[in-house]
């Protein structure tokens, strides 16, 4: 693996990281083979999570994080992707980018010499996704579940379907009309799923999604970008709330999950969120400890 820009990316080595995860989790501060490193973080979009996690993963493992604003760069200025990255190449020994768009992530990877990962685009969030499959394994010690995820079918459903269908993980994501993940990936997933067995669905039946769930997981229904269409999502999104009934459809022993951050009584209600705090706080303190995971696979010398 040179970089992480997608889940698939981290196909042959996704149980290696979250095992990783694991032992980082135990003991943050065990090793230090970053020092000396350091880990830029180019940030277009706003964050708390990632940004946070991201430094503090870095600075675990001994080495230096670099919080650089796009709208601060030459960049936000007009300077292209390519010499940016290969600029950027001279100085640091990897680069984790939030991107509006997908492509100018690709682009900024074809042209860097060292690691890129992949902090969000408009299509994917793996750090997230890889992210919540470790969480998940933490609560039900296994992989053999049924994820139900609601809501809007965007960049973290979209890595989530990849994510389960590499480790084995059933999915059924449940959608109104018109907001399906994106059909690429779910066929790529559903490649990936032949090789492991888990079972992806697309669904906008509600109550068919959830029945029988161990996990339900949403996401909020208006992402960052797609606030013009606010008024028209909250229609459409209605009745795709994560709320103490929706929960009597799935099993009894379901945990609910939200990668944050949250909008309270939109996505899912508020006494929700708060018999499930914990578990969603796991998935926040996880990126931590993952992220080592990941930095760890590509920056360290072999
Ligand atoms: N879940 C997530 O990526 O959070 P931030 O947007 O705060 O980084």
């Amino acid at each position: 693996m040179k970089h992480l820009l997608s889940v698939t990316d981290v196909k042959q080595d996704i149980f290696e990281i979250l095992e990783q995860a694991a032992v980082f989790k135990q003991d943050p501060f065990s090793i230090t083979p970053m020092k000396n490193k350091t880990l830029a973080m180019i940030f277009e979009k706003a964050s708390t999570r990632t940004r946070i996690s991201f430094e503090l993963a870095m600075a675990h493992l001994g080495g230096n994080p670099l919080y650089l604003s796009a709208s601060d760069m030459q960049l936000g200025r007009g300077e292209i992707i390519e010499d940016t990255a290969k600029v950027m190449s001279r100085y640091v020994d990897g680069v984790m980018i939030r991107a509006k768009e997908h492509d100018d992530v690709l682009k900024f990877a074809e042209n860097s010499d060292v690691p890129v990962i992949n902090g969000l685009t408009n299509k994917e969030h793996p750090c997230q996704a890889i992210t919540d499959i470790f969480t998940v394994y933490e609560h039900k010690k296994t992989y053999q579940v049924k994820m139900s995820y609601i809501g809007d079918g965007n960049n973290v459903c979209n890595s989530l379907l990849l994510a389960c269908a590499l480790v084995g993980m059933d999915i059924t994501v449940i959608c109104p009309p018109g907001y399906e993940p994106d059909i690429a990936i779910v066929e790529d997933a559903q490649m990936l799923a032949e090789e492991t067995g888990s079972k992806i669905e697309v669904t906008n039946n509600v109550l068919k999604g959830v029945k029988d769930a161990d996990v339900i997981y949403t996401d909020v229904w208006v992402s960052m970008g797609d606030e013009r269409e606010k008024l028209q999502r909250l229609i459409d999104l209605h009745d795709y709330q994560v709320n103490m009934d929706l929960l009597t459809h799935a099993k009894s022993d379901v945990i609910v999950m939200h990668c944050l951050p949250a909008i309270r009584d939109q996505e899912i209600t508020d006494e929700v969120i708060q018999s499930s705090i914990n578990v969603i706080l796991d998935q926040a303190e996880n990126r931590m400890h993952v992220q080592a995971a990941i930095i760890y696979k590509l920056l360290r010398d072999e």
